[in-house]
This record gives structure tokens, C-alpha cells and sequence, in this order.
């Protein structure tokens, strides 16, 4: 079990009570986003997905693995007629972007002139985004669009537009709800931020 370090002597806690700090591997990390908060921000973007795509026949692709999460709950919120697609994309090694985008798993078939929105979880550098859009503008997508959970504007490089944003967020490395440590803490339903 993941170790709640502000309340050492509860031993077995269950990781989906709150906890106010805990340790992933070497890292503390202390509460930052409750799942309250998560699901207002999924609920804003969810809306203004819907007013904007309803009847366009939208294919949503699922960045694996950190948006796994947040595109479950999006999509239950998202209450249009749409298709649901996955890719595995990777930049990420420990806590600094590798700024090397690999493609592990891509988009069989291309969504030509229906709308594309990528759901994905954070967008930092902008550095993924960037070569994955332009990937999907080459293979003849003509609409593509951005919804992300969460934006690092103090650690954006780039200058494209982000159609979707549920909350924008200081520069600290964060864990939970899909984010992931070295691959841990994806499974924890709120989000804590490096201490
Ligand atoms: P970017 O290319 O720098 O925008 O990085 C995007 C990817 O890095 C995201 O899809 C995440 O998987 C990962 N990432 C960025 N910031 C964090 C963080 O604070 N915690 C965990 N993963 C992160
Ligand atoms: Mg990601």
C-alpha cells in the first residue's frame, strides 16, 4: 500500500481515503488537488466539449497511459454520439520530460474530416502535444483538437492554442489521478504535489 506519511501508526490505510502526504519511491508528496476539485475541472471541460461538438461526429483519442483516468470520467460526463480511440505516447522518464516523443501504440484509422480531440492528461513542456498533433495533421486530419486535465503555462515552450483546459497549474511535479512517479500513484483518485 502506498505509506500515508502524515499518520505513520495507521499502517494498513486504504490509498483512496484521503491522505495528507505520502512517499513514492525516494519522493513525499503532499495533497494538492482532492478528487472534488478533479471532478469540477473534468465537469468544465466536459461542457464546453459538448456545446462544441454535439452532431460533428467527434473521435476522441485517449493518450496511455496518464489519461486513462481523466478520459474515463470525461467521457461518462461527454453525452454525445462519438467514437474513443488509444495511443501510448511517451516522453517521461522519472521527473524531466526526455523531450523524445515515442509512438508505442498509434490511431489505426485516420478521422479525415471529422473532428479529433486528444485527451490527455498534462501538458508541460508542450513538447508531446506538438509532435502528436503535427503527426496527426500529416496523415490528413483536418481538425484536430487539445483537452487536457491540466496546463504547466510556467513550463509551456510552445505557442499553440490548448482548446481544452480544466485547470492550470504551477510548475511542481504532481502524481495521482493518471499521473505517474516512475509508473506509481496513477491509481490515487486525488492529486499530490512533490514536497
Ligand atoms: P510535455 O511534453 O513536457 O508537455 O509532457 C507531457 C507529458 O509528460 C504528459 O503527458 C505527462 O505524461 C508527463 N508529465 C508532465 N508533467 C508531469 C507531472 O507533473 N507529473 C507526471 N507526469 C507529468
Ligand atoms: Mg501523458
Amino acid at each position: 500500500m502506498y505509506k500515508n506519511t502524515d499518520n505513520p501508526s495507521s499502517g494498513g490505510d486504504s490509498p483512496f481515503l484521503f491522505m495528507n502526504t505520502l512517499k513514492i519511491n525516494d519522493k513525499e508528496f503532499a495533497l494538492y488537488l482532492t478528487r472534488h476539485q478533479i471532478e469540477q475541472a473534468v465537469r468544465k471541460v466536459a461542457d464546453a466539449i459538448t456545446a462544441d461538438l454535439d452532431g460533428k461526429d467527434p473521435l476522441f483519442v485517449v493518450v496511455l497511459n496518464g489519461a486513462f483516468m481523466f478520459a474515463s470520467d470525461l467521457m461518462k460526463m461527454v453525452n454525445i454520439p462519438s467514437e474513443i480511440a488509444f495511443v501510448r505516447l511517451s516522453s517521461y522518464v522519472g521527473t524531466q520530460s526526455s523531450h523524445v516523443v515515442k509512438e508505442k501504440m498509434s490511431l489505426d484509422k485516420p478521422a479525415g474530416k471529422r473532428p479529433i480531440v486528444i485527451i490527455e492528461d498534462i501538458i508541460d513542456t508542450g513538447i508531446t502535444m506538438e509532435s502528436y498533433v503535427n503527426r496527426l495533421r500529416e496523415a490528413g486530419n483536418t481538425d484536430v483538437r487539445i483537452a487536457t486535465l491540466l496546463f504547466k503555462p510556467g513550463a509551456f515552450q510552445k505557442s499553440y492554442p490548448i482548446d481544452y483546459i480544466g485547470l492550470e497549474i504551477p510548475n511542481d511535479f504532481i502524481v495521482g489521478y493518471g499521473l505517474d512517479y516512475d509508473d506509481y500513484g496513477r491509481n490515487l483518485p486525488d492529486i499530490y504535489k512533490i514536497v
